[in-house]
């Protein structure tokens, strides 16, 4: 199963900014990505190339005592932080059953208001780790599964690319259709870095827990759910009691590869209590505010930093892509 397959308009110009000469060499990798994502799932104006059908709503971060102790981020350093979030089903198909398996893995995608006016965002998914480890190696594996439909003659191009690429195999079967969006673990599967108040710099990679714990479906069940089961259920769920999830970091060990979102590290790696974040209410017109949010792994605070994973960089090319598209 394929990964089934501003601050912002700063943000947005410093992306294609920076990516314009990247657009004349690397864009062309992110907008064949793009195109490819569209060849998958068709194009549909106005929506993201990739998680198009989604759900935003409003809450908060409160942190741990701990989180300040290991980066000195503003948003760990006390005051609860207002946070927007949006659920989203995988593909680029605006209209997928949110039971679908291709609807694995679903998106978390996380919004911070700091203090000082500016926003960071933390964009998750289901999945435990990732099917490839460059932006290149990800358009190929979109491309092969296009080539690779039913009447396909076998070996497929996507069995030709697992055989290269083992992960692409079996990301896939770590996301499981869950029976509510309160009920999912997202991962950052990236590794980005803490810096502490002393420079002490601690390699990292996000893990979202629901409080409640997780509750996935067995396949056959969540396929005969209402189409949008998951987008309609959160809405009741937070107006009678918000949602909780705890925020951890899962610490990497001297040596554990930071650059590769194809290997997960050990079960074992210490993991700190970030803190706690709140879904308290469904945004009114939730279609609407979808279509300005524009989340970047990229986008960061002072004490967080990107790490020379090589997947961040292919993903803000690619995202700036899609949002400039799904502008016009
Ligand atoms: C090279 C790797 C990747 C590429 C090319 C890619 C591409 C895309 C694109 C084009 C979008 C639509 C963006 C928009 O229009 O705003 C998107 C959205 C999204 N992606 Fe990725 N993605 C990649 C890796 C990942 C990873 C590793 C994760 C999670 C750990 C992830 C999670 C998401 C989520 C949650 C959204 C929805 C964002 C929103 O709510 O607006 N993606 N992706």
């Amino acid at each position: 199963m394929l990964h089934s397959r501003l601050g912002f308009a700063l943000l947005l110009s410093t992306a294609l900014a920076t990516a314009a000469p990247a657009l004349a060499q690397d864009a062309s990798t992110a907008e064949q990505t793009v195109d490819a994502m569209n060849t998958l799932f068709g194009k549909h104006p106005g929506a993201r190339a990739n998680h198009a059908k989604g759900v935003v709503a409003e809450g908060s971060f409160t942190p741990s005592a701990q989180a300040a102790t290991i980066s000195k981020a503003s948003l760990f350093q006390g005051p609860t932080v207002p946070v927007t979030f949006r659920f989203s089903d995988s593909t680029g198909v605006p209209t997928i059953p949110d039971g679908a398996a291709d609807a694995n893995p679903h998106g978390l995608s996380l919004k911070f208001k700091l203090s000082d006016g500016s926003d960071m965002d933390v964009v998750t998914n289901s999945l435990k780790y990732f099917p490839v480890a460059t932006g290149e190696d990800f358009r190929d594996l979109l491309r092969a599964v296009a080539e690779s439909g039913p009447k396909a003659a076998h070996p497929t191009a996507l069995e030709r690319f697992a055989a290269t690429h083992p992960a692409a195999a079996t990301s896939g079967k770590t996301a499981k259709t869950p029976s509510s969006f309160a009920r999912q673990t997202y991962n950052g599967v990236n590794a980005f870095i803490f810096v502490d108040k002393d420079g002490k710099r601690q390699p990292f990679r996000f893990r979202i827990e629901p409080v409640q714990g997780e509750e996935i479906l067995p396949p056959e069940e969540a396929a005969k759910r209402d189409p949008n089961f998951l987008m309609a259920e959160i809405r009741p769920r937070i107006a009678k009691e918000p949602a909780k999830f705890r925020v951890l970091a899962q610490l990497a060990d001297a040596g554990d590869p930071t650059n590769d979102a194809s290997k997960p590290w050990p079960d074992d790696r210490k993991t700190v209590d970030l803190g706690t974040l709140t879904v308290s209410q469904a945004v009114p017109n939730s279609a609407e505010a979808e279509k300005a949010l524009l989340f970047m792994p990229n986008n960061l605070t002072d004490g967080i930093e990107v790490s020379d994973d090589p997947l961040i960089d292919a993903r803000v090319q690619a995202y700036a892509v899609s949002f400039s598209r799904r502008s016009q």
